[in-house]
């Protein structure tokens, strides 16, 4: 199926300045754009299509991957248009399809859905009420707008809850079909996440002791140093649990944790992810304080549109267990908050010590913003004492390498590109998304219930003092 082009809902907001338009100009560059295709951002501001390319230019300068050229952009803005329309009134859908008509963009066309969750079901509706969604390939009796299927990508947050995120689905479901609808997680698209199944598999001295006779616990981290910046209505409904623990640190623990998919197809690997959320060992009530612990950073209460007196959390530390045979008793430690020390993500791998008094190994995977990974281990310590242990570590970054650097594609770019090729390995699939909100809904009941405990941390410090 031809690609033609991309429709971006929320074509004036903060992901598509920063990310979409910056990922899709790197795409361009590397010519994985069809000569004729087209990016549409949607907004309702009084842009002409020349105002709209011009703060775009400003965006792809700061944020592309890629090397910025006047030569490359010149070309790159020619593929877009910008159209103005209120998502939510249904008559001006007919207007986007004669747009889209005028522009050929008709066969394989992406949606992005790159707007808040309540807008999906009157854009869903509008595109359908024009006859702009289909699901057939084009006849001569068709008379919808799209040939092909068209696919919608949308953006967590998918709900609030496992109830909102379900009807958020099925109302999806009643107008695309189910392998058109691509639900980014954008840490799928991540370098080192990806080669986290490489790194465990293809190598036999990793691969034998991934398992709880060696490991001793494992340690997610995803600090950050941003605070909730110009997202603070979207954040204080939200919070750390559903905005970064119920999706991206999920998806990194199910694939630390999951069993060697039997091939690489992306539903084998999807359910081999899936097995590892329903495996999650259910925490009881007198538990709750020892597997989560809530924080908020001070000063939070008073950023824009944050409730003055929220107990939303910016900062959330989870202590999972894997109920199955590899796993058993081994601690998942799953950590991430906002205004924190430094921006870093890893994956701590702790080998258990083979005799007392001995250090254990650990194997760090360094997601961001180096990208690498470290083995620290255990050597007799250099000179006449034959006994005294010594810890030392290798140190592999990959991205310290130029080439790696340069040829590494940024989440968005990797994630577009393979909407393009119909490949949903890179995407969080509906079960997962059901499973997780499940285990994390139940969590949150047993909290409100049971503990409701809140504690405060400087910015710029590693969060709460009493954090596991
Ligand atoms: C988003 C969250 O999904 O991920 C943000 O909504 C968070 O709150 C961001 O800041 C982190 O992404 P990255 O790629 O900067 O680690």
């Amino acid at each position: 199926m031809n690609n033609r082009g991309i429709v971006i809902f929320g074509g004036t907001g903060d992901l598509a300045y920063r990310k979409l338009f910056p990922a899709l100009y790197n795409l361009h560059c590397l010519g994985s754009l069809p000569d004729d295709y087209k990016i549409v951002g949607i907004g309702r501001r009084d842009y002409t299509n020349e105002d709209y390319i011009n703060i775009i230019n400003e965006w792809t300068k700061e944020f592309s991957r890629l090397q910025y050229t006047e030569k490359d952009f010149e070309e790159f803005k020619k593929r877009i248009k910008y159209y103005k329309m209120d998502m939510t009134n249904m008559q001006e859908y007919n207007g986007l399809v004669d747009f889209i008509e005028e522009n050929n963009m008709k066969d394989g066309l992406i949606y992005y859905y790159a707007v808040s969750p309540g807008l999906f079901g009157p854009i869903s509706e509008g595109l359908k009420s024009a006859n702009c969604l289909s699901e057939k390939k084009n006849s001569l009796e068709d008379k919808s707008c799209c040939m092909g299927d068209t696919k919608v990508i949308i953006e967590k947050p998918f709900g609030n809850d496992l109830e909102s995120a379900k009807e958020i689905y099925r109302n999806l479901k009643s107008y695309f079909k189910d392998d058109n609808i691509y639900h980014i997680d954008h840490y799928l698209g991540k370098e080192m996440i990806i080669n986290i199944m490489t790194l465990r598999f293809a190598n036999a001295i990793f691969k034998g002791v991934w398992n709880r006779e060696f490991i001793d616990r494992v340690d997610i981290n995803v600090y950050e140093t941003v605070g909730v910046d110009s997202r603070g209505g979207y954040y204080d409904k939200s919070g750390a649990l559903a905005d970064m623990i119920q999706n991206h640190l999920f998806q990194i623990m199910s694939i630390v944790a999951m069993e060697e998919p039997k091939d690489s197809s992306s539903k084998v690997i999807k359910d081999a992810q899936s097995n590892v959320f329903k495996s999650l060992k259910e925490v009881s009530p007198e538990e709750i304080d020892d597997v989560l612990l809530m924080g908020q950073y001070k000063g939070y209460r008073d950023e824009d549109k944050v409730d003055p007196n929220s107990v939303t959390e910016t900062y959330v530390a989870m202590k999972l267990e894997i109920d199955n045979e590899r796993w058993n008793g081994v601690p998942f430690y799953l950590r991430t908050g906002k205004k924190l020390h430094k921006r870093e993500s890893e994956v701590v791998i702790s080998f258990k010590s083979t005799s007392e008094g001995v250090p254990g190994n650990n194997i760090i995977i360094k997601i961001q913003p180096d990208e690498g990974v470290k083995i620290n281990f255990n050597i007799k310590k250099p000179g006449t004492e034959t006994k005294v242990i010594e810890e030392v570590g290798m140190d592999f970054c990959q991205s310290c390498i130029l080439e790696n650097r340069m040829n590494t594609p940024e989440a968005y770019e990797r994630l577009i590109k393979a909407c393009m090729d119909s490949d949903k390995s890179l995407f969080s699939q509906w079960e997962q998304i059901e499973i997780s909100w499940n285990f994390i809904n139940r969590i949150i009941d047993l909290y409100k219930k049971n503990s409701n405990k809140l504690y405060f941390y400087e910015v710029g410090t590693k969060g709460p003092k009493e954090s596991f």
